[in-house]
């Protein structure tokens, strides 16, 4: 990391594929007849654990240099899995799966680490389990889940919070359930889900915020081009906007609406970054050109911005601390119920850096005023790749090197993270 201190950064940067829209690939592949084929995958920790339990239900997945092929026998010759399915650290894998294998009528058992055994599983078994699925939980609420044959009927479920994984796991599971389910969003989650469905040839419609699927009909194979992960990107956004001298751009980003609130965060406080959109079929694809601004103004938000940035509250954190004014973030209580509890790690391991903080159930507020740290504090990375990335960013950004207590983490979302920032290093 010392390297990366006293330095501006400029260049050039495509970013590993999209995370989300990985893991629906993979899975949407396993449910069609024939082969799916994958280009510009994310190979990382989670996506991985979804492709191994594709794998153990009987689909074929090939790993080629940027592409992966996912071959199946169809939905109905996929067969329960031998042994207990293990979902790493992938809320998004634990959580899709259930409804996916309720859907199909297997028996699975399915456990993640220990960071999984502790992510609320009651928020997928209540609809789950009103459509007739038979799940378990640890507690009626964690992991292990154990899910058993049911037979499934079509429900009409309103979502208590906006929840793409909760939207997508109901969703798998209608695929096969004959009849018309519809889900009722309190405000837009990531609609990758539907958009890819689509693709896929499934009947699904989305207005307003109501979500039909008509069940029973087959997945045809499809191919994916999976854009670059604006979660990633946020990383390096941020880090040119805050270093002086900094201008950077990433191309081929997903500017998919329901992922692009931080977009508005830093147009709300006078970025200095534009976008230019070069694909709106499907999934919006674009150039994000960012530079270096100084006298960074303030915001407050909350209500439907908040599933639209959701992953990028950390690092959004870092820039309100270089702002002249205050910036409040409300309704984010689920950052409480991520990897970690997101809302605690930011503000114990940000105010190392002199960043003051007022912390809310449902967010924080942070105040104005002088950042440093001093050279070789020790922080916590809680084995949550987003902390670790702002981490690491906002040592790069205050040029001095600190200590984080284990950065493996990073390869759950962005393998490559620490190459790609000295890539675009150049020694100030
Ligand atoms: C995801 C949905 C979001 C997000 C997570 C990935 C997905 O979670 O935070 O990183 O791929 O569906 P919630 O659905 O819990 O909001």
């Amino acid at each position: 990391m010392k390297s990366l201190m006293n330095s501006k950064f400029h260049g050039t940067l495509r970013v590993p594929g999209d995370k989300s829209i990985t893991h629906r690939a993979l899975m949407f592949g396993a449910l069609s007849e024939g082969a799916t084929h994958i280009h510009h995958p994310l190979p990382s920790e989670d996506t991985r654990r979804t492709m191994e339990c594709m794998r153990a239900l009987g689909a074929e997945v090939e790993e080629k240099p940027e592409e992966w092929v996912v071959t199946s026998p169809g939905a109905k010759k996929l067969h329960s899995p031998r042994k207990t399915l293990y979902t790493g650290n992938s809320g998004t894998t634990t959580r899709l799966l259930t409804g996916l294998l309720a859907g199909l009528g297997l028996s699975a058992e399915m456990e993640g680490d220990e960071s999984i055994a502790k992510r609320p599983m009651d928020r997928i078994k209540r609809p789950l389990a009103e459509m007739g699925a038979d799940i378990t939980l640890k507690d009626d609420k964690f992991p292990p889940i154990i899910i058993r044959p049911a037979e499934l009927s079509p429900i009409s479920y309103t979502m208590p919070i906006a929840s793409a994984q909760v939207k997508s796991a109901i969703l798998l599971a209608a695929l096969y359930t004959e009849g018309t389910t519809v889900i009722h969003e309190p405000s837009p989650s990531r609609n990758h889900t539907e958009i890819m469905l689509k693709q896929f040839g499934a009947d699904v419609s989305a207005e307003n915020g109501v979500i039909s699927l008509e069940g029973g009909n087959d997945l045809s194979p499809s191919d994916v081009t999976v854009p670059g992960d604006i979660s990633s990107a946020a990383f390096p956004i941020v880090l040119a906007v805050l270093k002086p001298g900094s201008s950077i751009s990433i191309e081929n980003v997903s500017l998919n609406e329901t992922r692009s609130g931080i977009l508005d965060v830093l147009e709300m406080m006078g970025a200095d970054v534009t976008i230019e959109q070069t694909s709106s079929e499907g999934e919006a694809i674009g150039t994000v050109h960012a530079s270096y601004t100084s006298n960074l103004k303030g915001f407050e938000i909350s209500g439907s911005i908040i599933p639209r940035l959701i992953d990028e509250i950390p690092i959004i954190a870092l820039l309100a601390a270089f702002s002249s004014e205050t910036c409040t973030i409300r309704d984010a209580d689920e950052l409480r119920y991520k990897e970690t509890d997101r809302i605690r790690a930011v503000i114990d391991e940000l105010s190392k850096f002199g960043i003051r903080f007022t912390e809310h159930d449902d967010g924080f507020t942070v105040h104005p005023g002088q950042v440093s740290i001093e050279e070789n504090t020790e922080t916590k990375g809680y084995n949550d790749h987003r902390i670790i990335m702002m981490l690491i960013i906002s040592s790069i950004v205050m040029d001095t090197p600190i200590e984080i207590d284990d950065i493996s983490a990073i390869d759950i979302s962005y393998p490559g993270f620490m190459e790609d920032l000295e890539t675009l290093r150049k020694d100030a």
